[in-house]
């Protein structure tokens, strides 16, 4: 099958567009003929080299994080898909490779695409809906009427996450640049902080909650917009030692990371809030109840470019910028 491959990690280096075997299909495993492959900076970073000790994969291997696309083989345990189901997926970590014709997907991994979406848009929401989905519901336990800032508002994480907070009963603070004030504020966002204009640190105050996905500037001053027992939760690191033990790091491993979040944790504690890292895991169970969000028309997908599966590099140089709004994604067929 056609995909692109990673040959050596290399910083800004091109994927190679050439040909790997298909993908052998295990019991719990469903074959997925791909439709369309949303984008993401984690397969830039993994690219880089920059994940090779939390995600060790080994060259020749395929990128690529997000896909939907048509059910065509079911392993022997799989009960719940059938052979031309639509679906979407994030595939767990150590089986990624959706920029590709064909990849075989964990069933727990999988869901049902929403109808309403087409296969394109469909692609751009597993990876950053689950992302927001497990900071605002499962490790922040957002509720009605409490506040929560919303970094980079405009960006693929950011457009979902302003949206569930939304529904979720939330006051919502964001921050952007000025050209894409109105896209957040169509999202739902109620206070839009303009960084080109504005410190949302002097703006804002008694904060539950701030999600970080921004520099480690952004990270320090956003513990000075939360009130006492506030979460600052970030998603673009450090890495802190509940982290490394999650993913069963070595002991070296768990001090480094434990050491590296060390200033902003006792930062955090200086002004009695908590500091966590989070990092995203598979989860089609929680994709399922985002597909229910979808169809209710609650949550829309936010479409910035889509580009064809020939201009990979391109799509990752695009998203590498810096200034998406919402999600890339390359059409496969
Ligand atoms: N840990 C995890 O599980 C996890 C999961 C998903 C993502 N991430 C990480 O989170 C980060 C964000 O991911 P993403 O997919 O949302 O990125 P993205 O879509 O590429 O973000 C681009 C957006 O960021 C905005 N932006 C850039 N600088 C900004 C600033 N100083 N203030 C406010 N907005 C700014 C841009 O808006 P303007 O043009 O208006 O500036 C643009 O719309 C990445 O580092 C990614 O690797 C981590």
């Amino acid at each position: 099958m056609k995909a692109f491959i990673l040959d050596r990690y290399k910083k800004k280096g091109a994927l190679r567009f050439g040909h790997m075997p298909e993908p052998p299909v295990r019991g719990d495993d469903v074959l997925v003929e791909i439709q369309a492959a949303g984008l993401n900076l984690l397969d830039s970073k993994i690219r880089d080299g920059e994940f090779k000790l939390i995600l060790p994969y080994r060259p020749p291997f395929i990128l690529g994080h997000d896909v939907a696309g048509t059910v065509v083989r079911v392993g022997s345990k799989v009960g719940q898909f059938r052979t031309g189901d639509e679906i979407y997926s994030r595939p767990r970590d150590g089986r990624v490779g959706t920029f590709a014709e064909l990849i075989s997907i964990d069933k727990a991994d999988v869901a049902l695409k929403p109808k309403n979406l087409s296969m394109e848009e469909a692609a751009s929401i597993p990876l950053v809906g689950l992302t927001a989905w497990q900071v605002l519901v499962e490790k922040a336990n957002l509720r009605k009427a409490q506040k929560i800032l919303i970094h980079a508002g405009a960006g693929g994480v950011g457009t979902f996450a302003i949206q569930l907070a939304k529904h979720l009963g939330a006051t919502v603070a964001t921050t952007t640049s000025t050209a894409n004030v109105d896209l957040v504020k169509s999202l739902g966002a109620d206070v839009v902080i303009d960084y080109k204009k504005d410190d949302f640190s002097k703006d804002l105050s008694g904060y539950d909650i701030v999600l970080n996905s921004l520099d480690k500037e952004t990270l320090e001053k956003s513990l000075r917009v939360l009130k006492p027992s506030g979460k600052l939760i970030s998603i673009s690191g450090p890495p802190d030692a509940d982290f490394a033990e999650a993913i069963g790091a070595s002991w070296f491993l768990q001090q480094a990371m434990r050491l590296l979040s060390f200033g902003i944790r006792t930062k955090a504690k200086r002004r009695r809030v908590s500091y966590s890292f989070l990092f995203m895991r598979a989860n089609g169970d929680q994709l399922s109840r985002i597909t229910s969000l979808i169809e209710a028309g609650i949550i829309r997908p936010v479409m910035d470019r889509v580009f064809p599966l020939e201009a990979t590099n391109e799509a990752l140089a695009y998203i590498e910028t810096g200034r998406s709004k919402g999600k890339v994604v390359v059409k496969v067929r």
